[in-house]
């Protein structure tokens, strides 16, 4: 078997679309192997009595994931939270997918186990420094990735997620861009667009956890293996992938190319590799190393989601002059893919 061609040297850009979220066919009512767990049962009678639903990133910890109504990445879980007819969304997540959820349906309770479940990255460029960023380039469009705090979507022209970055830049009128808060994540669409980006300083520790060394050692050693990455990566580790896609995109690839594969590398977030086991047992996935685990997704824990529905808290709440600006900015992103 040989690999296939690399994403940037195929010239051949991810799309954002058919992300195949798990979803559980019946909101209310335990999985049969789930069904001796007490704190599963009771977090089902709470579904039901509150009408929620459960909205869960495919890095929250296995046991979590297994709770979820949907399981997907961040586009998926915005547009979940947006069609939704739960009363409540209880988002196992971090904050700011909690406020995307919450800017897109401010007429629903959104609850989280933890409002401590902050991505970093999301606070490394705040407003004052997007200001500034528009001053130096008045001509440019901001385009800021969902992991923003709502105060950073309210001074955007739109958001876009690592699903659909390549789309969204392509579709702004403006041939220069601001793109913030993630680097690497924007030295990957600038690999496939003619405008010029302009970055902030912003990265996620945890993909830059993912070293190339690593990945190239593990390719020696499983040569028939093929290596899917996340755009949040380095750009010395998106130049050793097969290919470049969010979480649900990952989990796609896996689908398009399990004929000619048996063995994956991931060079995502662990929690990733419990869904890929899950769905695919006869493969075997790797991850480069022991360290790229997001803390801030780990603090979703079972005890705190059922917590947080006994309690009714910890909620997400944003200004309503804030939230109708972001709402801009992330509807113009839903209305693009
Ligand atoms: P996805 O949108 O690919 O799920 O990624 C979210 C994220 O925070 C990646 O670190
Ligand atoms: Fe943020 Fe990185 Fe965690 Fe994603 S993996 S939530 S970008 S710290």
């Amino acid at each position: 078997m040989s690999n296939l061609p690399n994403q940037e040297a195929s010239g051949k850009a991810t799309a954002a679309t058919a992300a195949p979220d798990r979803v559980t066919p019946d909101r209310f009512t335990p999985p049969a192997r789930l069904a001796d767990n007490p704190t599963v049962r009771r977090i089902y009678e709470l579904k039901r009595e509150l009408n929620a639903v459960i909205l869960a990133h495919n890095y929250v910890l296995p046991e979590v994931q297994e709770i979820g109504d949907f399981l997907g990445d961040s586009l998926g879980l915005a547009r979940q939270a947006a069609q939704t007819d739960a009363d409540v969304i209880v988002f196992a997540g971090v904050t700011f997918m909690g406020e995307t959820a919450k800017i897109l349906s401010p007429e629903k309770q959104v609850l989280m186990p933890t409002l401590d479940a902050r991505c970093p990255m999301a606070e490394m460029v705040r407003a004052p420094q997007v200001l500034a960023l528009k001053k130096k380039y008045p001509a440019a469009a901001v385009v800021s990735y969902v992991n923003t705090l709502a105060e950073v979507k309210a001074i955007s022209d739109v958001c876009c997620t690592s699903a659909n970055g390549i789309q969204v830049v392509n579709s702004v009128e403006a041939d220069e861009i601001i793109f913030i808060p993630d680097r690497s994540l924007g030295e990957y669409v600038q690999r496939h667009t003619r405008k010029k980006l302009h970055f902030a300083a912003g990265y996620c520790p945890t993909h830059h956890r993912v070293f190339a060394d690593d990945i190239l050692r593990l390719k020696r050693e499983h040569p028939h293996a093929a290596v899917l990455v996340h755009p949040e990566c380095t750009g010395e580790v998106i130049d050793v992938a097969d290919r470049v896609g969010s979480t649900a995109q990952i989990a796609r690839f896996v689908e398009e190319m399990k004929e000619s594969f048996d063995t994956f590398v991931i060079g995502t977030e662990v929690g990733m590799l419990h869904r890929l086991q899950r769905d695919h047992p006869e493969l075997t996935f790797i991850l480069p190393g022991p360290l790229v685990v997001c803390p801030a997704m780990k603090r979703n824990t079972l005890r705190r989601v059922v917590d947080c529905m006994e309690k009714c808290a910890p909620e997400i709440t944003i200004p309503e002059d804030i939230r109708q600006l972001a709402l801009g900015a992330v509807e113009r992103m839903l209305a693009v893919t």
